[in-house]
């Protein structure tokens, strides 16, 4: 099986609240297989927007009825998706991670197990989960991703971006180069872009280090450009990178 983690800011326009990119999210469902994987998405500007603006990185501060807000929001991301998805034949069900986890717990895996089973993909994405030490705090999308590859061990984990791939630099920096293939290891960098609360490209790096260290290869491509993502799937040739374990 696999597990895809389609970016937040492949779908969505970071910078405009709820702001959808519909092109891209119907090219991406496209793309998908029909059976065995777990979809996670992230929240885009349906989440980091208003959780930026309310400092919801930083617990309960007043800033309770933001966390009903981005909360709903992300549900409302959550349905468009799952509506594209049973358009294109994906048998797809639900599982907000606030309705079961909470920071410190262990992560229950019990029912992405039982409706992969029955042959339904179950759909997740980064959310507002409890938080024993500061009342809420927000979950992204990539550490849900670590949390199932360590039960799963999916064949491939797929990091669908907004930027080709992992580079030698800074890709910001004249002269970077993407790496096609490399072997996990902590000296890459990705730089940062945009307003993200859960921590950007760099945090993405260490969750993908964490799945590698599994034993696990991990695949970043850019989700902005037609066919990446089906040749990544299926093992053809892509424009992207592969950490190999
Ligand atoms: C963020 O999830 C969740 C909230 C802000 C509520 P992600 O961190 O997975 O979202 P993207 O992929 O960066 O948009």
């Amino acid at each position: 099986m696999l597990i895809i983690k389609i970016g937040g800011s492949v779908i969505t326009d970071k910078n405009q609240y709820k702001k959808l990119k519909i092109d891209n999210l119907e090219n991406i469902i496209n793309e998908l297989p029909k059976k065995d994987f777990i979809l996670i998405h992230g929240a885009g500007s349906f989440g980091h927007y208003l959780s930026e603006i309310h400092n919801l990185n930083g617990g309960i501060l007043n800033n309770e009825k933001y966390f009903s807000i981005v909360s709903k929001d992300v549900l409302e991301l959550n349905n468009i998706i799952l509506d594209k998805l049973i358009e294109n034949g994906i048998n797809s069900i639900s599982l907000p991670i606030h309705s079961f986890h909470i920071v410190g717990s262990e992560f229950n895996t019990n029912l992405f197990e039982k409706y992969l089973r029955l042959n339904f993909i179950p759909v997740t994405f980064g959310d507002i989960i409890l938080n024993p030490k500061t009342g809420l705090s927000i979950c992204s999308g990539d550490q849900i991703a670590f949390h199932l590859s360590k039960y799963f061990r999916p064949e491939k984990v797929i990091f669908v971006t907004d930027v080709d791939g992992i580079y030698d630099r800074d890709p910001r920096i004249e002269g970077a180069r993407l790496i096609e293939e490399i072997k996990g290891n902590d000296n890459i960098s990705f730089g940062k872009r945009g307003n993200d609360v859960t921590g950007g490209m760099e945090n993405k790096f260490r969750v993908i280090n964490g799945i590698v260290k599994l034993g696990i290869p991990v695949y970043v491509l850019n989700g902005n450009e037609k066919g990446r993502l089906f040749n990544a799937i299926y093992d053809k040739e892509f424009v992207g990178t592969k950490v190999m374990p």
